[in-house]
């Protein structure tokens, strides 16, 4: 099925979800209805034995996971050069744009904004890149599967750095420290100086045959290319080996687990009472811990949770169905050449993805469930940041949309709502069924919010958050 196709297919069922659920097109997220529900914070809730061991499944974090396609994760010179590449501007086009200029180490590795902004307005809201080392996908739509063969997107990204490989491979050819640096690291540098055999400009751009950016990469031997790639890989070997090390733990809610596990009551005392009724709605069964769950408040896969597709924009998102082939067709991807890891791995996650189409559809809509460390502090939210703070999130989980929610029956699932339940906008996609309506009250959407402000961890050593001092 093409990409048409596949639109056609699901504006046809958002009219069939239109025709049924007689949705209208208003905007709007509306308020959580108060069901008259008051939590009272003068007392703490008592926990069930069920709701302690979910509670204590989500912390402390574990160990960094390792990185078995990147041999260099871990070594600390490739961190360092890692670390240069992903604050230096000088490789964009114009000088203008860096990783960082996105992934802002004051904004919590974000940018603040609804849209990224590069060098234009991208399509999709940045995610964070706290704990990324834990992701199994990575994007909203998970159409990479390792975290060095993402760095390599939006450096050829238009939107975003605009620039190509083979710029990149002179831009450090020219640089004596980072091409001694990268020699340090990865052992030699190609000798790229013909440029009759590695043109100034240029990368493979299927999609786009006539661009001369192609033309100069096909002009070129394979061989060529291949040490083109290989450098090209390595660059976003070190960047991962940098970001490996963006890692938020230690909040209050993680003392707080400690103090549940071993029944002591100061360390319980580092959140308050109303931030664990907070949790008690969190850890609900078909609650937010059916998918924001481990110790990263993430399952690390793709979920539809019902939001509306907005008028303004053209086409509907339909996430995790474009990233599946993307990934599968990836010559970066874990399974590659590049890739490190052994080829027998016979748990690497991309042998089991579906790639037919027909298999896929139910993934329309769906996007990567985001960590919750640190959340309460990265507004604004979502794939497309259409919610400016948490309580709109939370608004959004209480009634999903629904235009008259005291039609609504609280904690039912949002299929078998009655008729009068009706929703302001069709979800792009089908909504997960197993979702509960939660219908939050006033208090307890201050609770939930409370609790969420509980996952902000310890910050970063000073020497992170910038270029390094010294290259490696
Ligand atoms: C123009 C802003 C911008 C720039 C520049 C940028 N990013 Fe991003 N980054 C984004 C956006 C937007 C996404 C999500 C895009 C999507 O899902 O389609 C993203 C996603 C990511 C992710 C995936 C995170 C996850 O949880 O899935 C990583 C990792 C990342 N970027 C690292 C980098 C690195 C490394 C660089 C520099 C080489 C970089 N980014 C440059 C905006 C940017
Ligand atoms: C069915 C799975 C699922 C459930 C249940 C769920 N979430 Fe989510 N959550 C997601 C996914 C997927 C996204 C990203 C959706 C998108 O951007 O389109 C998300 C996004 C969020 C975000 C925005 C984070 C960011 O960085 O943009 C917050 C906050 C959040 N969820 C909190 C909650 C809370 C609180 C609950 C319980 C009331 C909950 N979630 C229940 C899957 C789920």
């Amino acid at each position: 099925m093409t990409r048409s196709h596949a639109n056609n297919l699901l504006l046809g069922m958002l009219c069939i979800a239109g025709l049924f659920l007689g949705v209208t097109a208003c905007g709007g997220t509306g308020e959580g209805p108060d069901t008259g529900v008051t939590i009272d914070t003068s007392t703490a809730p008592t926990f069930s034995e069920q709701e302690k061991k979910l509670i204590s499944s989500l912390s402390p974090l574990p160990p960094l996971p390792s990185s078995p396609s990147n041999r260099y994760a871990d070594d600390p010179k490739a961190a360092l050069l890692g670390q240069h590449l992903f604050y230096d501007k000088g490789y964009s086009k114009g000088g203008r744009v860096s990783c960082a200029t996105c992934h802002a180490p004051d904004k919590q590795w974000g940018d603040n904004l609804p849209l990224a902004k590069g060098l234009e307005t991208v399509k999709r809201h940045t995610p964070t890149l706290w704990n990324l080392a834990y992701q199994r996908w990575l994007y909203w739509d998970g159409r990479k599967d390792t975290i060095w063969s993402q760095a390599l997107s939006p450096i050829e990204a238009s939107k975003e750095m605009g620039t190509n490989r083979l710029a990149l491979v002179h831009y450090v050819a020219k640089n004596e420290a980072l091409k001694q640096s990268y020699t340090n690291v990865f052992g030699s540098f190609p000798d790229v100086s013909d440029t009759n055999r590695f043109p100034p400009e240029g990368m493979p751009m299927p999609d786009q045959p006539d661009n001369p950016l192609h033309q100069a990469w096909t002009s070129m031997k394979e061989e060529d290319q291949k040490t083109v790639n290989l450098f090209f890989a390595n660059m976003g070997k070190a960047l991962e080996a940098y970001q490996r090390k963006l890692v938020s733990k230690d909040s209050p809610f993680d003392t707080f687990v400690e103090g549940l596990k071993t029944n002591d009551a100061s360390k319980q005392n580092a959140i308050s009472n109303e931030a664990k009724w907070g949790l008690q709605i969190f850890v609900q069964p078909e609650s937010c811990t059916a998918c924001h769950n481990g110790p990263n408040l993430s399952d690390g896969e793709f979920h539809n949770i019902g939001l509306g597709q907005p008028s303004s924009l053209p086409e509907p998102d339909i996430g995790r169905f474009d990233g599946i082939p993307l990934v599968l067709s990836d010559p970066f991807n874990g399974l590659g050449v590049f890739s490190d890891a052994p080829k027998d791995s016979s748990n690497d996650k991309l042998r089991f993805l579906k790639s037919d189409p027909q298999e896929t559809v139910n993934t329309f809509g769906e996007m990567k469930t985001p960590t919750l460390r640190n959340v309460a502090l990265s507004a604004p939210y979502m794939h497309d940041g259409r919610f400016a703070n948490l309580d709109e999130v939370i608004a959004h989980y209480s009634i999903f949309g629904a235009t008259n929610p005291s039609n609504c029956v609280a904690n039912q699932q949002a299929n078998k709502q009655p008729e009068s339940c009706k929703m302001t906008q069709a979800a792009i996609g089908h909504r997960e069924e197993t979702m509960l309506m939660l219908k939050l009250s006033a208090s307890q959407t201050k609770a939930l919010k409370a609790f969420l402000e509980t996952l902000n961890g310890k910050p970063l050593p000073q020497e992170l958050l910038g270029p390094p001092a010294n290259l490696p």
